[in-house]
């Protein structure tokens, strides 16, 4: 089959990782015999520098057209970088922004998998830890109280700030959809997060993904509250397969959950809509600290490749594929710079993509 990918690679480690993640995908197309053609489109810092802004209206478009998007990552050195003179809406992040808007992306996926093979990087002890955990969390993006209205005002020397938490019945019901489907894929439970005890929105939550379950009956529905999943996620994370909750508590839980995975360089995310369209990025940012010397991690970005194969384009054993290739490269013990360790065999951005490419 044919597929249009829509790149960007972006800044800082960015076209460093998108390459390794394009050189593995080649190796897909010889073995499995599939065609990916790519339109490189730019965004943020880059497009400002090309441009003047972070994301022309014409980019956009072919992102929108493209079967799905695959990022490296955007933005520079925050506190020393030429782009965040200028106002909020011309700052490379804001490319990032109106693009998941503008292909409205409400269901974002962090799968949060620790291997064996890096085990001595995770937190927790080992009798918690087991023989590994391996979850998503599915956490809605584009509802709840983050695009909620937000407003200070000051009435008789009191200063009141308000943020207001909405959801509605349709907007709960496609990210359900989202889990449950996922679900289906992997162990078949989904654990739905909310605050039900005390909030209304939280409420509205547990109908609807308790309605959303019956079309779903091979999956076991379990509902938690977030402050339990908050402790559950150290206390066991072998419980959980996917996690389902709203915009706040996924963003909250998602960093705790990658956190005990050990290194930010083997995250992988995507964010999916109603269609099969998706974005695919690594969950870390561009790195200017470590840029255009050969130290980036490629493995979330390779990672997150996979996840384009099986989400948007179902092709789930070439995703296992890449999955099992990644695994193998670890087994074997090469190791990046972030995840190296004493007795390991480190390498380079380039050698770590070249690696796991020629275990495809
Ligand atoms: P960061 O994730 O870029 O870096 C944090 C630390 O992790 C750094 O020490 C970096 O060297 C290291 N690191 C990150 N990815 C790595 C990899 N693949 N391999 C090895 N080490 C890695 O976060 P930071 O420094 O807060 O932000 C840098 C820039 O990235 C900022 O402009 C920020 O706004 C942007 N950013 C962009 C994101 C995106 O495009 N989706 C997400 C997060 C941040
Ligand atoms: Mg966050």
């Amino acid at each position: 089959m044919n597929y249009n990918i829509a790149v960007i690679s972006g800044d800082g480690i960015g076209p460093e990782i998108v390459a390794e993640a394009k050189k593995v995908l080649g190796k897909i197309e010889v073995k499995y015999g599939h065609k990916f053609n790519y339109t490189e489109v730019l965004m943020g810092g880059i497009s400002i520098d090309v441009h003047g802004v972070p994301l022309t209206e014409e980019a956009l478009s072919t992102a929108k057209e493209s079967d799905s998007v695959l990022l490296g990552a955007v933005g520079g050195d925050v506190g020393n970088s030429k782009w965040y003179g200028v106002a909020p809406n011309l700052r490379p992040e804001a490319g990032l922004l109106a693009l998941r808007k503008g292909l409205s992306l409400f269901a974002n996926i962090r799968p949060a998998y620790l291997y064996q093979e890096l085990k001595s990087a995770c937190p927790l002890k080992d009798e918690v830890i087991g023989d590994g955990f391996d979850m998503v969390i599915m956490r809605e993006l584009t509802g709840g109280i983050y695009f909620g209205e937000r407003k200070t005002e000051e009435v008789n020397g009191i200063i009141k700030a308000t943020d207001i938490l909405t959801y509605d019945d349709e907007e709960i019901r496609r990210i359900a959809i989202r889990g449950f489907d996922i679900a289906m894929k992997r162990r078949k439970k989904v654990t739905s997060v909310d605050k039900a005890n005390v909030l209304d929105s939280s409420r509205l939550w547990r109908k609807v993904v308790t309605e959303v379950a019956r079309d779903y009956k091979e999956v076991e529905l379990e509902h938690m509250l977030v402050d339990n999943c908050a402790m559950q996620l150290v206390k066991n994370p072998r419980q959980f397969d996917v996690i389902l909750t709203e915009n706040m508590f996924g963003d909250i839980l998602s960093d705790e959950a990658s956190m005990i995975t050990g290194s930010i360089g083997m995250l992988s995310s995507a964010s999916l809509g109603k269609t099969k369209q998706g974005m695919y990025e690594p969950s870390h940012g561009s790195a200017p600290d470590i840029a255009g010397k050969n130290l980036a991690n490629p493995i979330a970005t390779i990672l997150s490749a996979a996840m384009m194969l099986r989400y948007s384009f179902d092709l789930d054993e070439e995703a296992g594929a890449i999955e099992s290739a990644v695994i193998q490269v670890l087994k074997d013990g090469y190791r990046t710079v972030d995840i190296m360790s004493d007795g390991f065999s480190k390498v380079g951005t380039c050698e770590m993509g070249d690696l796991i490419a020629d275990r495809i």
